[in-house]
């Protein structure tokens, strides 16, 4: 009894512990210490984005080190894990998303924020040319501004390889916009297929979803979506349910290449059981509004191009260069031979510059274009960037002290200053001693549909590969606590249990 009476008190203990944390993060959240005001001797850091990577640097950055300034058309971040999550409502994009001017607020020193997109790097002259993304903007125009450091992190844009109509007709998932676009289209599908008088054929097209791409991106969609038609949309709408159906279009022999054979085994399975159709070795080659056609080849080894009917196109077939990225590497001769981005040295410098520095998906540094990576690259930098401040302060501590020793005229004042040049000496080799970016790969997870996940997890030396509805809840609890802040925890976590409780919401706005 005296055992459980404790274990009741460590319990409340714990409970008051947990709400004082949490009452103290948001009372700091609303009310951060006065900021140090921007200082111009400093050099000026110009950072482009903010994503995984940039955000990563900033939010670990010592911001009194140098005079930082933040670019982006894009003026909150985005936590992508869960955004296939917010195209069918299981959770509300405004969840996962944290506005940059509330961390930014938390710097010591103050940080400049412009909302523009960079349309030009010039490596020469150490200038971007940024144009304001609003209509209010009016006379504004391109501007211009210099940086001593650059650290672009504009991530990639979508991928298309060429294909006609994909743009026009499909709808990709990266950004908010994107997801809201296709929670629209579903409903759009749903409801236009309903329609009094609606032909059998165009029913059958309306309420076939298409994803092209078996990457995560396009697999998770697909689970998300097949999950919602099967918790939601068939009870809401019982007049689609012997016509919806999701397929998803590969190129390669199977989905998600870049994770174990057996949990590729697992996924294909589990689609199978919910009924999504995967079309693997099928390639997109064209899109019209209202069907694309995919080559396959047959059983007789023909190649046969197949005109697929859809209503709704979600095109997720990985990432392509950005033009402002293009536009630098075409300046650069040690980027000639680069295709897939900014090819950087292993601190992340880019290769042919000395004050230009790439994190994430613009940056090819032999990983794949993850959210993991990039943050660690960002993390990196602002470490790197601490060392190089303080490495600069030494040099200049120790200049003026060789200056002041010449000058003195006693015996034991040169010793004396001798002394601190040794000690400066000694903390200057410390500091010096920092090693190239190291990636450290924490494993990949992916959801899969009706609550499975997938798991392929570093463990010690080897690999945990798992799927199923533990990993899902691994999943859950994973993204969760990787979740940027404490509000977007609690937002998201209030989001699911809603879904859960009343169901996702079909309104179609
Ligand atoms: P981004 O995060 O894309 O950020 C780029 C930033 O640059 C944005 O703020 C953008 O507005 C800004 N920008 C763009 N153009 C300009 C310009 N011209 N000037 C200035 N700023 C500009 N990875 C994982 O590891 N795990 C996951 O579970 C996972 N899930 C994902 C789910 C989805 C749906 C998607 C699309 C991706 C997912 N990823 C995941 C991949 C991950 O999101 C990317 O690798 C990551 O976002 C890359 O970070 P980044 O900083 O390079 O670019
Ligand atoms: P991806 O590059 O991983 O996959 C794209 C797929 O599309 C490829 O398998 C490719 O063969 C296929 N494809 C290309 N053209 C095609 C065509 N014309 N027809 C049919 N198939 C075609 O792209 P994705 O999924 O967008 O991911 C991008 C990056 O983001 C990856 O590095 C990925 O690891 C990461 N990511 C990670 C997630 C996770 O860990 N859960 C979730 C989403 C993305």
């Amino acid at each position: 009894a005296g055992f459980f009476r404790w274990l009741l008190r460590l319990t409340y203990l714990g409970v008051i512990g947990g709400v004082v944390y949490t009452g103290y993060g948001i009372y700091q959240n609303r009310h951060p210490i006065e900021q140090q005001a921007p200082d111009p001797s400093k050099k000026t850091l110009v950072v482009l984005g903010t994503g995984w990577g940039a955000v990563s640097l900033l939010k670990n950055l010592d911001t009194e080190n140098y005079n930082v300034v933040v670019i982006s058309p894009r003026n909150y971040f985005l936590f992508t894990p869960l955004l296939p999550s917010c195209t069918t409502g299981t959770i509300e994009h405004r969840s996962i998303m944290e506005p940059i001017r509330n961390f930014l607020r938390h710097k010591v020193a103050a940080v400049k924020y412009y909302e523009a997109e960079v349309t030009k790097i010039d490596h020469e002259k150490k200038v971007v040319y940024m144009s304001p993304d609003s209509d209010s903007a009016g006379q504004l125009g391109q501007q211009e501004l210099a940086y001593d450091m650059l650290v672009v992190g504009v991530g990639a844009e979508n991928a298309t390889f060429g294909v006609k109509g994909v743009r026009e007709h499909g709808c990709f998932l990266k950004e908010v916009g994107d997801a809201q676009k296709i929670r629209k289209r579903i409903m759009d599908c749903c409801e236009t297929a309903t329609l009094k008088d609606q032909s059998p054929e165009e029913v059958k097209r309306l309420l076939h979803m298409v994803v092209v791409g078996g990457g995560p991106t396009g697999v998770e969609f697909a689970g998300e979506l097949q999950d919602f038609f099967e918790n939601d949309l068939k009870k809401w709408i019982p007049e689609i349910a012997d016509h919806f159906r999701v397929t998803l279009v590969e190129a390669l022999p199977n989905v998600l290449p870049m994770f174990s054979k057996s949990l590729i085994e697992y996924t294909e399975q589990t689609f199978k059981e919910e009924t999504i159709e995967i079309r693997n070795k099928t390639s997109v080659k064209n899109v019209t509004e209202k069907y694309i056609e995919a080559e396959y080849t047959d059983a007789n080894g023909q190649k046969q191009v197949e005109k697929i009917p859809y209503g709704l196109l979600v095109w997720a077939t990985g990432n392509a260069v950005r033009p402002v990225v293009k536009d630098l590497m075409s300046q650069i001769p040690a980027q000639k031979d680069s295709r897939r981005g900014l090819a950087v040295n292993e601190y992340l410098v880019v290769k042919g510059t000395d004050n230009i520095w790439a994190v994430g998906d613009c940056a090819v540094a032999n990983y794949a274009p993850t959210a993991q990576v990039a943050s660690q690259e960002g993390a990196f930098l602002a470490r790197l960037f601490g060392q190089m401040a303080r490495t600069e302060e030494l040099e200049s501590r120790l200049a003026l002290l060789s200056e002041e020793q010449s000058r003195a005229a006693k015996k034991e004042d040169r010793d004396e200053i001798l002394r601190e040049i040794k000690e400066l000496q000694r903390r200057f080799r410390r500091v010096k001693q920092m090693g190239p970016f190291e990636y450290s790969h924490q494993g990949s997870l992916a959801y899969i549909g009706s609550e499975k996940a997938v798991a392929d997890i570093s463990w010690l030396t080897g690999n945990l590969a798992s799927g199923g509805q533990l990993t899902y809840l691994f999943w859950r609890s994973a993204y969760l606590s990787m979740c940027f802040s404490t509000r977007n925890r609690i937002l998201v976590i209030m989001d699911w249990t809603k879904s859960y409780l009343f169901g996702r919401d079909v309104s179609r706005e």
